[in-house]
């Protein structure tokens, strides 16, 4: 043997150690693509800086996102992102802790995985990827006691979980989603959005909705796939032809009946700003604790976050001036329906036994490379 062979050069050996250093937070990276985005979106971009630390930029490069979802559909989302984070981190024997970039305009996140062989794995970590949203109608059975406790427990005593379960209920709220709905549908600035949400071709989309995974029938779906090409034919439909009933009527009224009880998750009132990225990023994190524990449960859920999306849009007249009428009148409809001033409320959703326990269509991910930007991993 010669001595060449023991020789090996600095920089591959470098290059190797990175690779084993950096792998525990690929995995983990890898792992949390499954928390849940605004339309699947997943707006947010990694940054390996070493063998700890990981920076996330909220909202990657989908330009429309931050107008369609806005601050507090991206900070909420990012309390989602971070949870999963949280519990995939704790089978990898690593502790999170996590902070907001100092400087408020960039929307990003400091993340900290360092190892300690006192973190237990997370009892809500096998859930992790067979959380799905579910669009269709659940069976009626209402929920027992014990799932309440546990759903309650779930968010923990920093939120309010409340119930909405009559038959009358469950209307008023499937009659907001209705209107949610409409209001989207018939305003040219979100018809792109719909356009660019929906997958066609796919029932296992890397970036968007199946449309096998929307409730609707297949008759239903051929005449959307028919309007959705050119907003002229989604104009005519509403000014003349009823436009969107059916669909609404598949898509909101049928499944928002058709559960065991509607729910929000409101923060209390001694919160004072519960609009701040912190306030938001911890509903986040609430919102799916509750997902995962439905989810462990044997529960589907699927957020209704059409209204308060409408309604946050009065608040960025300049971004979409013909919503912002609107979207005052559906701030009075949502305090109607919920009796909690709409600023008060970081979450609403529908939750249920599904009819079906197998998934036959969902939004799965992006490669978790198209997820990375300039990190120092190879
Ligand atoms: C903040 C937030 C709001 C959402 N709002 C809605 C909604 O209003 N209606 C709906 O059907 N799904 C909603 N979703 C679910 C996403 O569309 C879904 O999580 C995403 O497409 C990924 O699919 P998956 O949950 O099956 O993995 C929301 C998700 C998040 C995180």
């Amino acid at each position: 043997m010669t001595s060449t062979r023991y020789a090996a050069p600095a920089a591959p050996d470098r290059a190797a150690a990175e690779v084993t250093s950096f792998e525990p937070l690929r995995l983990i990276l890898d792992g949390a693509r499954w928390a849940p985005s605004g339309d699947n979106v997943q707006p947010w971009r990694f940054r390996i800086l070493d063998a700890e630390r990981v920076e996330v930029d909220l909202h990657g490069d989908d330009s429309f996102y931050e107008t369609l979802w806005n601050a507090k559909g991206i900070y909420l989302a990012a309390g989602g992102l971070l949870e999963t984070l949280r519990i995939v981190a704790s089978q990898q024997d690593r502790r999170m802790q996590w902070k907001l970039k100092a400087d408020a305009r960039a929307k990003a996140l400091q993340l900290r995985f360092a190892a300690d062989a006192s973190v237990t794995v997370d009892p809500l970590h096998p859930f992790v990827s067979t959380r799905s949203v579910r669009r269709h109608a659940y069976r009626l059975k209402p929920l027992t006691t014990q799932q309440r406790a546990r759903l309650q427990q779930s968010v923990g005593n920093a939120f309010e979980l409340v119930w909405k379960e009559s038959a009358g209920a469950r209307w008023h709220a499937a009659r907001l989603n209705m209107k949610a709905a409409d209001i989207r549908l018939r305003l040219r600035e979100t018809f792109d959005i719909s356009q660019e949400i929906l997958d066609w071709e796919r029932d296992f989309s890397p970036e968007r909705i199946p449309v096998k995974a929307i409730a609707v029938d297949p008759m239903t779906r051929q005449l959307m796939k028919f309007l959705l090409q050119k907003w002229s034919r989604i104009d005519f439909m509403n000014r003349y032809a009823g436009g969107t009933v059916l669909p609404a009527i598949e898509m909101d009224l049928v499944p928002g009946m058709a559960c065991a009880a509607h729910f929000l998750i409101c923060f209390p009132a001694h919160v004072p700003d519960p609009g701040s990225p912190q306030a938001l990023i911890h509903a986040g994190q609430a919102m799916q604790r509750l997902w995962l524990q439905a989810t462990a449960e044997g529960l589907a859920l699927q957020p209704s976050m059409a209204p308060m999306l409408m309604a946050g849009y009065h608040l960025q007249p300049a971004a979409l001036p013909r919503l912002a009428q609107a979207s005052r009148q559906m701030v009075d409809w949502i305090r109607d329906y919920a009796q909690v001033e709409p600023d008060r409320i970081a979450f609403m959703g529908r939750i249920g036994t599904p009819r079906t326990p197998h998934v036959t269509a969902r939004s799965v991910r992006k490669p978790l490379n198209d997820l990375l930007v300039d990190n120092r991993a190879p």
